[in-house]
Parts: C-alpha cells; sequence; structure tokens
C-alpha cells in the first residue's frame, strides 16, 4: 500500500496532508527519511513513524456509541445532529458509519465502524443479529402480551414481525425486549398494536455486545479486542 495512504488510514490526518507532510519529510520508513508519497509499503512489516509516532496500520476500526437522545443515526435530515458529531475528528474523516438505525430519541448502543461489509451482514435479516432493548410503556402489558411477540406482531399490512422474547418486571410497564431484526420504528409499532405505548428505549446490546455500563451518554470507546471478534463472528 502507499505510504499516505498507510499514514492517513491510522487517522491522523487527511490523505492530502500525509502526502504533503511526507513531501516535507515528516515521515520515516524503517528508520529513514522518505520523501515519495507513493512509496509502497508493507504495514505487516514495515516501521513508518510520522511525525515522530509510530503509525500502526488498521484495515477497520470498530467504536461502542453511547447514544443519547436528540441524535439522528442517519443523514436524512441534516438539520439535526447527527452521532457521528460526538466522535473526534480522525474517526470522521475515517468515513466512520452506524451500524443499523436508533429512532432520535432512543439511547444506548449504537456501533460505528467503517467495516462495510461486516455492518452490511450484521444487519442483514438472515443473520438473526440479536439486539435487546429495556423499555418502559405507558400501560401494564396484559398477560397475554409474550405469547402475542413470540408469534410474531404485525404491525402493518404485510409487515409480521419475526419471533421477539418480551420480558416485562412485575410492573409490567417496563423490562426488555430482544429483537432479532430491525424495521423501522419496530418496538414503537409493536406496543401501539398491543395499545400501548413506549415512552423511553435504550439499546442495551448488539450482537452480544453489552452497553459499556462506564459509558455515559455521548460517551464512546472502541470495541475490545475480544468485542471485535464477537461482532466479526456474528457476521460470519
Ligand atoms: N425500535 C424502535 O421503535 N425504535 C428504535 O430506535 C429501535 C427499535
Amino acid at each position: 500500500m502507499r505510504l499516505d495512504k498507510l499514514i492517513a488510514d491510522s487517522g491522523a490526518v487527511t490523505r492530502k496532508e500525509a502526502a504533503a507532510a511526507v513531501r516535507h519529510g515528516e515521515a520515516t520508513l524503517n528508520g529513514t527519511v522518505v520523501r515519495e508519497p507513493d512509496r509502497k509499503v508493507d504495514p505487516g512489516r514495515d516501521a513508518v513513524i510520522f511525525r515522530g509516532t509510530p503509525i500502526v496500520y488498521r484495515e477497520f476500526v470498530y467504536v461502542m456509541l453511547h447514544k443519547p437522545a436528540g441524535y439522528v443515526s442517519a443523514t436524512d435530515d441534516r438539520s439535526l445532529p447527527y452521532v457521528l458529531e460526538l466522535l473526534p475528528p480522525e474517526y470522521r474523516k475515517r468515513g466512520l458509519f452506524p451500524v443499523g438505525r436508533l429512532d432520535r430519541d432512543t439511547t444506548g448502543l449504537l456501533i460505528m465502524t467503517d467495516d462495510g461489509q461486516t455492518a452490511h451482514r450484521c444487519l442483514s435479516p438472515r443473520r438473526h443479529v440479536g439486539k435487546v432493548y429495556s423499555f418502559t410503556c405507558e400501560a401494564p402489558l396484559p398477560e397475554d402480551a409474550e405469547a402475542a411477540f413470540l408469534s410474531g406482531v404485525v404491525i402493518g399490512e404485510d409487515e409480521v414481525c419475526k419471533p421477539a422474547i418480551l420480558s416485562p418486571d412485575a410492573t409490567r410497564t417496563a423490562g426488555t425486549v430482544t429483537l432479532t431484526e430491525g424495521k423501522y420504528h419496530q418496538i414503537k409499532r409493536m406496543f401501539e398494536r398491543l395499545g400501548n405505548r413506549i415512552t423511553s428505549l435504550k439499546r442495551e446490546s448488539f450482537a452480544g455486545i453489552p452497553l459499556d455500563p462506564s459509558l455515559a451518554p455521548g460517551e464512546w470507546r472502541e470495541l475490545t479486542s475480544e468485542e471485535t471478534e464477537t461482532l466479526l463472528s456474528a457476521a460470519k
């Protein structure tokens, strides 16, 4: 791969800035200054130092964000705050995007990556990637609600949900829902179908990866190597 691409992919600068800095003598390759941005490097073997810092090559990055309310996870409406704004510029430069969508008022775990294939596969209905949400709702759920969720709630014309696990707590106005798909406003529409209304919704886990409880709304961190492995296996 080209030297300027390796530097830019590490997230430090844009490709253009990397090329200019290399020409300026700000990078070394195996201890020697190189001034050709197109010099071929082997990320696994060559030691590249840029502005005094070794470049650690990562093909993809995976980030866990605790999405706060008020942010959108799709770019449909540019006037609203977008989840990517919560990440530092080096991640935005890499072209990270959210794996799936959460409604503007939904909080909780949102994974962001630049690994398009894994993201796409995690969202494919064929892979049945599990998502757990905690909820509160307006009225106590009826006794047969669990069975209704298990048998597949009809949320629209020709729109039947896959079996979902509803686990209300003793009050039956709060609990968790586990889905293996992600239809538009799915949980809200499922509750509406039961004559109820969701009053808060938070994603607690995605593909078996729980939201780190130490992350406050708006905070993020990269996935650990174990979490990344879990995500990649879910996408296989
Ligand atoms: N279901 C919803 O209704 N909204 C979300 O954000 C996620 C699941």
